[in-house]
Order: structure tokens, then C-alpha cells, then sequence
């Protein structure tokens, strides 16, 4: 049975400034990426996506484009990209992008000319609004960083709207040549060789047409960012985005359709399960992927883990394949919110639940969220709302490589810190430690590699009772048990009938333990995958 890389595969997401350095900047680049292809080749994953890489003021590091047909400077040129996906692709590595649809940066020329004047023919390209009586903004929308959602400009007297920052105007996907413009851009990585896109806040596109106020979201707590005071009904998640996402998966289907290998589109969504299934399109015509961010904030328990994944798994349209996320970079890393002992369990789970999983950079090292020096905070985020624990440099700091000057990042000082730990826990090190959570990730990956069960197998829970989470995989005659400790004590599994005869395959920690009397002692902090013995 042969299956679409995108199902089969593993995603690894690369945050481009934080990656390799070449240049001697303290910054990332794409030359830094193609060193690493090695790295990312054995580490046994399939598919690299990596962060905004096009022409940016960096307001919001690279989610502000200036320029959607071209790479920053700091991350190099065009013929380093080409040259990046020819190297990635000589190593059956597949390169998707970042596409950042709903927002242009305020400094992008489209911006520009639709600023210059009312009468301009790209003032529509935006979303321009007369002021309120008595000169207020159109509406009480709130930006997702926090403050007022519009921007008052004063020589064309209105206000535009900005989801995000306001270097950061929403483009207005009811007109069509913005669409038709935006369909360009496709068109021109896909012809260069990309394998697809993740699609920055697909669920933004479209707002409701009139504008209305959005409701007070009850469960709004001052803790919270300021957005939360609203619920995003009307700014959000509006019908009319499925064929906007339905136009470009014809786009990309086209491509594939041309002889040139699928090209996959995911879309990062952050709604509630019933809502989120509804990008997957009708007759599975919108992305191939709406991101699943729910194991990022699920509770650490067997029985709420289990019910989210019984209810994801029951809620997918016929034909739709799920996927799996454990962190991003707009995330608290995970083994900041689990502990490292968990999260190499957590590893096995995202690893072998049914559906592509998305890896994302030095979560392999079992990286934490870095704490950085007020002096040194980057992120809008964070300098918009201080101390609240939304910032999100903690967890784009530089990838620890080895124990030379600045972990072999750079060879300059890095622009966010590097963590602390990072003489010992780096790339260099933790390959040469058969029990590192690296070898453990390496092992994994070969495990899905090895069996068809991992990889595109059926699903079925086994248990969720107390601090144990177990299911099968199935695929055919190959047969797994994967069965986690969520805690820190022992605990005893009674394992089915069929599985009486089974081996350990992996374990998260460096050794195995045999099954014994039809049962299967986990050790704290243990998960296994059990395999039928050959
Ligand atoms: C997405 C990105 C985030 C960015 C925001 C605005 O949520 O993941 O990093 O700040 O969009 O583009």
C-alpha cells in the first residue's frame, strides 16, 4: 500500500534564525540549513518546513513580508535557497515553506501604494475603514498581541486593521486580485520545487463583511492576553475562508497532478476540534493538514489524554488524516512544561499515535524554554504584554550544536541566548550517549521507518486508566503495543492475549525489560513500544 509522503512522513520545523549560522551574524541562514541537511537525513525525518525566510523588517521576525517572491538578506539569497532544496532533495528530504496570507508587513510596496491615497487601485488590497462617530476605531476588535486591532492613519483619514502588529496590515482576501496575487506567489515556489506550505493563521483570512463587534469572552481572566477579552467571532473563522483554501489546494493538486510529486498544504488553525475539522474542506477539498495543537496545552493524564485523542480520532471527515504537534515557535517547549523524564514519553506518544507529527527544532535535544535577560527580550509578544508568559524567545533560542564557542551556532554571539546547559546537552554530545533523548528520537524515527503500524497503521486504545496510556498500532501482520507512564512510580500493565508473546522494541529509557506473566512492568517515566517477537 503505497501512501502520500505527507501521511507516511515526519515533519521537522526549522525556526531559520535559530538554526546554523554561516554568515557570522549571530543569525541563522540557509547556507546553515544546508550544512545541517546531514543532520536532519539521520535523524531519520522526512520533511523540513521552515519559518518565514522573505525580505522583513523583523517586526514580528519574518511573519511581516516585504517582499513574498525573495529571501532576506540576513538568511541569504535565492540561489542559497535553490541550492538548500536541491541538496534536501538529494536526500529525499522535502522542503515546505512558510506562507504568511493574511498580513503583509506595513513596509511591503502593495502597503505602500494602498496607503498613498483613497483613490489608489490597491486601497482595497487592505481593509480600510472610516472611523466611528466621534473619530474612534471602526469596531472593538483586539489585536492577538494585544491594544486596538486598528491603526488611524492620518493622511488618508482612516483606520486600517491589523490582526497582529501594526507593521503588520490584514490583506482583504475579498478581492480577487489580492487572491490572484497571492496565488502568484504559490505559483512561484511550487516552480522552484517546494513540496508545499504551512499556512500562517489560515483561520484569520476573511472577517465577517459589516465589521460587527465581537462578543466579551466570559471566561476572560487578567492573566490572559489582552485578546482574550473577546471572543474572535466575527474576526475569525468566517465561511467564506473554506474557498479561499479550497482554491489553493486546487493549485497545489495541480502540481501534483503535473507529475511533480504531491505538494501538501497545513494550515495552522487554533480552533476547537468540530471547527477545526471543517478546514480539511468539503470532500477533502481545503488542506491536507489543519494543525492539531492539542496535545501543546492537553493536561498530563492518562484519561483526558486518551478522551482527546478518542474524540479527534472520531471527529476526522471520512478520508481526513490527522496529524500531531508537540511544540512550535509560539509554544512553550515541552520539556519546560512536562519535565525531560515526560518528555520522552510525550516523544513516543507524538511518534507513534496514528497521523503525521511535526517535530519542532531541539525538541529532539529535549531543549527548555530558555529564560532571557530583560535587556535581551526580542519578541513584540513579550514587549507588548510583559510578564505575563506569552513571549516566545524562551523557546527560539539557538540550536546547541556542540561544546566549541557558542555551541557551534555561530561564530559570533548568538542574537537570543543559547541555553545554559548547552556544553552538555548539544548535537556533538548526545550523539555519542546511546540513552540522550536524541538517540531515543533516532530510534523512534527508525521504528516508524521499520514498521508499517507506526507509520500508517490502524489505531486502537487499550487503556487509560491512572498514570497509563496504552494503544495498538496495527498494519497488516505487523503489531504494536505502545503503553506510556505519565509518572514517576512503577506501574504494572496486564497486557491482551495476543501481546502475551511479545518483545520490547523500544523503550524511552536506555534499556528494555522483558514482558513477564502476560504483564508489563513500566519503570517511572517509561513508555515502550512491545513488537510480536520474529
Ligand atoms: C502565527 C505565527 C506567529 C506569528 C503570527 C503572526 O501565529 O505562528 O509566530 O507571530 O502568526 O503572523
Amino acid at each position: 500500500m503505497t501512501v502520500p509522503w505527507w501521511q507516511s512522513g515526519v515533519i521537522y520545523q526549522i525556526y531559520p534564525r535559530s538554526f546554523q549560522d554561516t554568515a557570522g551574524d549571530g543569525v541563522g541562514d540557509l547556507k546553515g540549513i544546508t550544512r545541517r541537511l546531514g543532520y536532519l537525513a539521520e535523524l531519520g525525518v522526512d520533511a523540513i518546513w521552515i519559518s518565514p525566510i522573505y525580505p522583513s523588517p523583523m517586526a514580528d521576525f519574518g511573519y511581516d513580508v516585504s517582499d513574498y517572491c525573495g529571501v532576506d538578506p540576513r538568511f541569504g539569497t535565492l540561489a542559497d535557497f535553490d541550492d538548500l532544496l536541491a541538496q534536501a532533495h538529494a536526500r529525499g528530504l522535502k522542503v515546505l515553506l512558510d506562507f504568511v496570507p493574511n498580513h503583509t508587513s506595513n513596509q511591503h510596496p502593495w502597503f505602500t501604494e494602498s496607503r498613498s491615497s483613497r483613490s489608489n487601485a490597491k486601497r482595497d488590497w487592505y481593509l480600510w475603514r472610516d472611523p466611528a462617530p466621534g473619530g474612534e476605531p471602526p469596531n472593538n476588535w483586539i489585536s492577538d498581541f494585544g491594544g486596538r486591532a486598528w491603526e488611524w492613519d492620518e493622511a488618508s483619514g482612516q483606520y486600517y486593521y491589523h490582526a497582529f502588529l501594526k507593521q503588520q496590515p490584514d490583506l482583504n482576501w475579498r478581492n480577487p486580485a489580492v487572491r490572484a496575487a497571492m496565488h502568484d506567489v504559490l505559483r512561484f515556489w511550487f516552480d522552484r520545487g517546494v513540496d508545499g506550505f504551512r499556512i500562517d493563521v489560515l483561520w484569520h483570512l476573511v472577517k465577517a463583511a459589516d465589521f460587527p463587534d465581537n462578543p466579551p469572552n466570559p471566561a476572560y481572566r487578567p492573566a490572559l492576553g489582552e485578546m482574550d477579552r473577546l471572543l474572535q467571532l466575527h474576526s475569525t473563522d468566517q465561511p467564506e475562508v473554506h474557498g479561499i483554501a479550497a482554491d489553493m489546494r486546487t493549485l497545489a493538486d495541480d502540481y501534483g497532478a503535473a507529475g511533480q510529486g504531491e505538494r501538501v498544504l497545513i494550515g495552522e488553525i487554533y480552533l476547537l476540534v468540530e471547527r477545526l475539522m471543517r478546514y480539511y474542506g468539503e470532500g477533502r477539498a481545503g488542506v491536507h493538514l489543519p494543525f492539531n495543537f492539542q496535545l501543546i496545552e492537553a493536561p498530563w493524564q492518562a484519561r483526558s489524554l486518551a478522551a482527546l485523542i478518542a474524540a479527534y480520532e472520531a471527529a476526522l471527515p471520512p478520508g481526513g488524516w490527522p496529524n500531531w504537534v508537540l511544540g512550535n515557535h509560539d509554544r512553550p517547549r515541552v520539556a519546560s512544561r512536562l519535565g525531560e523524564g515526560q518528555a520522552r514519553v510525550a516523544a513516543m506518544l507524538l511518534l507513534t499515535l496514528r497521523g503525521t507529527p511535526t517535530l519542532y527544532y531541539g525538541d529532539e535535544l529535549g531543549l527548555s524554554d530558555v529564560p532571557i535577560p530583560p535587556d535581551q527580550i526580542q519578541d513584540p509578544r513579550e514587549l507588548r504584554e510583559p510578564g505575563k508568559g506569552l513571549g516566545r524567545d524562551p523557546l527560539r533560542t539557538p540550536m546547541p550544536w556542540d561544546d566549541s564557542a557558542h555551541a557551534g551556532f555561530s561564530t559570533a554571539s548568538p542574537w537570543l541566548p543559547l541555553n545554559a546547559d548547552w556544553p552538555a546537552r548539544n548535537v556533538a554530545r548526545q550523539l555519542a550517549e546511546p540513552g540522550s533523548i536524541l538517540a531515543l528520537h533516532r530510534r523512534l524515527l527508525a521504528a516508524r521507518r521499520a514498521h508499517p503500524a507506526l507509520a500508517i497503521g490502524d489505531f486502537a486504545l487499550r487503556e487509560a486508566e491512572g498514570d497509563v496510556l496504552a494503544y495498538e498500532r496495527r498494519h497488516g501482520a505487523d503489531r504494536l503495543v505502545v503503553a506510556l507512564n505519565l509518572a514517576a512510580r512503577p506501574q504494572r500493565l496486564a497486557l491482551p492475549e495476543w501481546a502475551h508473546d511479545c518483545r520490547p522494541l523500544l523503550s524511552t529509557l536506555a534499556d528494555v525489560t522483558p514482558v513477564q506473566d502476560g504483564a508489563l512492568l513500566l519503570r517511572p517515566d517509561e513508555g515502550v513500544i512491545l513488537t510480536l517477537a520474529d
